[in-house]
């Protein structure tokens, strides 16, 4: 039997059974202020709630022209640098009062694309942005994907200038020269390199820093302890192989998930860390999980980057004045235990 279907309640029966305009419910329901009494307020609420009234999100961001959603877009959700920054922008957007979603492109720029479409139909407020490196290496591209968003937008992490959206990010070359530096200090000459070939990311700057500290020390750059990655553990694990093949004494590997790949390999060949091969990392995102190493590393405060890029965020939807453009922050060494003092 056809159960009989309740007819929706909208906003003016709620007006016309507690005696106000429509204008004042929907202000009511949306905690703005308004003059009405608080009696009428409050019964305004229980006929809603007796109703089960549930505001509609869509109209009151027609009305409001705001839709209090905020979206950020990142490589790889599965990668804890980006789900643990996914995490502590959410919750400074939630003190807010904005949801946030989280789309993960794969790295793949085709999805970022889909995705900015996607969130510019829907009329989200702003994007935090982490590109992907395919889409970051096409400048043009890039550009003509940002021209059409009508919405605030930082780019965070893999930034590029020539845009006029706020930026953020560590300091990457910084953060290989200080990796490689170290890595000499305790008397390493032979130092392999894995590195994201993203010819315009944090890859390539990683890399351009590990080649500043070799030149600080006049020690010659020799390819065959350059090896590539995606900054994914299977990538990691293939460069320890290529790089076992040499007599490198020492690897700076540019991001954790890669060295935990690095370190199954160096695993299955028997050697231990640091007493058979030395290893920086880079992201400080493995402590809690890696049992009998303690990696030495380059730190990116996560806490701190998904700050400076909520005060973008928020400065430029309340269009404070002086905005900033961008941010460039200092990373960190964290020595640990992951590097033999060689030949000292
Ligand atoms: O682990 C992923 C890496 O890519 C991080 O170091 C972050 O900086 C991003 O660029």
């Amino acid at each position: 039997m056809q159960e009989n279907k309740k007819k929706k309640i909208t906003i003016k029966d709620i007006a016309r059974e507690a005696g106000v305009s429509p204008a004042a419910v929907s202000l009511i329901l949306n905690k703005k202020p308004c003059r009405i009494t608080e009696e009428k307020k409050q019964l305004v609420r229980e006929v809603a709630r007796r109703e089960n009234y549930i505001v509609n999100l869509a109209a009151k961001s027609l009305a409001t022209r705001k839709s209090e959603m905020l979206a950020l877009i990142l490589p790889d959700i599965e990668n804890t640098f980006f789900s643990s920054l996914a995490k502590q922008i959410e919750n400074r957007c939630r003190q807010e009062g904005y949801s946030l979603i989280i789309a993960s492109s794969d790295d793949r720029r085709e999805n970022d694309k889909k995705f900015l479409r996607v969130l510019e139909a829907r009329g989200v407020d702003g994007i935090f942005l982490i590109l992907s490196n395919e889409l970051l290496g096409n400048r043009q591209e890039l550009k003509k994907e940002l021209s059409l968003l009508t919405m605030p937008y930082i780019m965070i992490d893999r930034t590029f200038s020539g845009t006029d959206c706020g930026r953020v990010s560590f300091d990457h070359e910084q953060g290989g020269y200080l990796a490689t530096k170290y890595l000499l200090e305790q008397g390493h000459t032979k130092i392999g390199c894995v590195y994201r070939d993203d010819k315009a990311g944090s890859g390539k700057n990683r890399l351009d820093g590990y080649l500043r500290a070799l030149r600080e020390f006049d020690i010659p750059v020799l390819e065959k302890y350059l090896a590539k990655g995606d900054y994914r553990m299977e990538s990691g694990y293939l460069a320890a192989k290529t790089l076992l093949e040499t007599d490198a004494t020492a690897a700076f590997v540019c991001n954790d998930m890669m060295t935990l790949g690095f370190l199954r390999r160096l695993h299955e060949e028997h050697k231990q860390v640091p007493r058979d091969y030395s290893i920086v990392s880079y992201d400080d995102s493995l402590q809690n999980y890696l049992f009998g190493i303690e990696l030495t590393t380059i730190v990116q405060d996560i806490k701190v980057l998904a700050k400076e890029a909520c005060q973008l965020m928020f400065g430029r939807l309340r269009k404070e004045s002086a905005e900033k453009k961008e941010v460039i922050l200092p990373p960190k060494l964290k020595v640990r235990n992951s590097v033999w003092k060689w030949g000292l």
